[in-house]
């Protein structure tokens, strides 16, 4: 039978034209996999993106076939495809034992980052059955030598297939002795803020330089905030002074608890810094990938603060109340998959316009070449600049 990936959604992800749900790689690792003559309960797939992958094989019969998906979009849009096709007899898993468990192939979707799939590469040979096979796809023109390598610590024998339809192959065998400590997640120091980070996790445990130059525009840095409350109003100032106290963050001790939102979390810099400075405030961190979601929550544990900091692995924070937050903190991403698309901003911009009050704050830090001021001020409100280095720009928003 073919199967229908033409019907895939990649909802609630971003759509357009020139982005579909499947590709030429999950087809071939598709392929792999019906010929492997593997039974279904013995199969993990990692990276599905939309569910291509463990949905084609459902429908192909196999049934128990465990699946991995960094993102809560992509395990929604999974869901959903498979409730739109009547498909079930599969299980969704985080990257640990219970997905690769006695698992005898794993096929997995190269991801972009050479960490992620580090940790990816330890956890298939520490946890799958001794006689794993690997099939890793990918887009040729993203493809590298160093994904070879990063294969070749964890499995004695790698092999490159020949190009197919734009994709290949990598089969990986013979997995290698691990050592005993998994190599993530990572940790570093600075300045009084400690970071933990999954192979996933966006800058890894480093500190992203517009991630620095919003917290030294917050007062965030290391150096303690004091602010005043948003104007409940919700007017903006004619011009904006960073050196005026009322351009920061709320973080008055004597209004009532702030609900701040670090809306994109990654590694939870943000929200940690934030909780430091402010020992009142409820702050939530949230974030749509689940090695963000897993860093986050061990950087909010490293600096003393998780139990004052949720964190949640969510879309666009769809969980959080409409106008139910004072201030969110955002470094939006401006990459979508492999093709630069400002989509993905956009969305987290529309998420910090629902979720914010009236007269709520939005701090947001982005590339100075990509001008999102306008944008801002028609999905949030009035936006003013508080800081522009040669790089980065920094706005406040005012939620109409
Ligand atoms: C540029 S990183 C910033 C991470 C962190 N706030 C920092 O400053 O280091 C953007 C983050 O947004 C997350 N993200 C992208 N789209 C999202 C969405 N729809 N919902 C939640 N998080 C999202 C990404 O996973 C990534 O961790």
């Amino acid at each position: 039978m073919d199967f229908p990936y033409s019907r895939l959604r990649r909802w609630p992800d971003v759509e357009a034209d020139n982005l579909q749900a499947y590709d030429a790689t999950d087809l071939l690792l598709v392929e792999r996999g019906l010929a492997s003559g593997v039974a279904g309960n013995e199969i993990a797939v990692i990276g599905d993106e939309y569910g291509a992958i463990t949905l084609a094989l459902a429908a192909a019969g196999l049934d128990g076939v465990r699946v991995h998906q960094d993102l809560a979009t992509g395990r929604r849009a999974l869901a959903r495809n498979a409730d739109e096709l009547g498909l079930s007899g599969f299980s969704s898993h985080e990257l640990d034992a219970t997905l690769l468990d006695g698992a005898r192939l794993v096929l997995l979707q190269l991801p972009k980052a050479l960490a992620e799939l580090e940790e990816i590469t330890d956890a298939v040979a520490r946890w799958s059955a001794s006689d794993v096979v690997l099939v890793a796809g990918g887009r040729v023109k993203h493809m590298t030598i160093a994904q070879n390598e990063v294969i070749g610590r964890g499995f004695a024998e790698v092999q490159a297939q020949r190009a197919e339809r734009k994709s290949r192959l990598v089969i990986a065998s013979e997995p290698r002795p691990v050592p005993a400590h998994p190599p993530f997640p990572v940790v570093a120091k600075h300045d009084g803020l400690t970071l933990v980070a999954h192979g996933g996790a966006f800058a890894g445990a480093k500190l992203d330089i517009g991630t620095r130059v919003l917290l030294e525009v917050l007062g965030l840095d290391g150096s303690r905030l004091s602010i005043d409350a948003p104007d409940p109003t919700g007017s903006a100032p004619e011009t904006a002074d960073p050196a005026d106290p009322s351009c920061v963050v709320n973080g008055d001790e004597s209004s009532p608890a702030t609900t701040v939102v670090d809306l994109g979390c990654g590694t939870g810099a943000l929200a940690a810094s934030y909780a430091l400075a402010h020992p009142e405030a409820r702050v939530i961190a949230t974030d749509r990938s689940a090695a963000a979601v897993a860093s986050a929550r061990a950087t909010v544990a490293a600096n003393g603060v998780g139990d004052r900091v949720a964190v949640m692995h969510d879309d666009a924070g769809s969980a959080l109340a409409d106008a139910s937050v004072d201030v969110v903190l955002l470094n939006p991403p401006f990459h979508l998959g492999s093709s630069v698309h400002t989509g993905a901003a956009t969305r987290l911009f529309e998420a910090a316009a629902r979720i914010l009050r009236p007269g709520g704050e939005l701090f947001t830090v982005f590339n100075s070449s990509l001008g999102y001021r306008a944008e801002l001020t028609r999905l949030v409100g009035a936006t003013e600049q508080l800081e522009r280095t040669p790089k980065f720009t920094v706005t406040r928003s005012i939620r109409r």
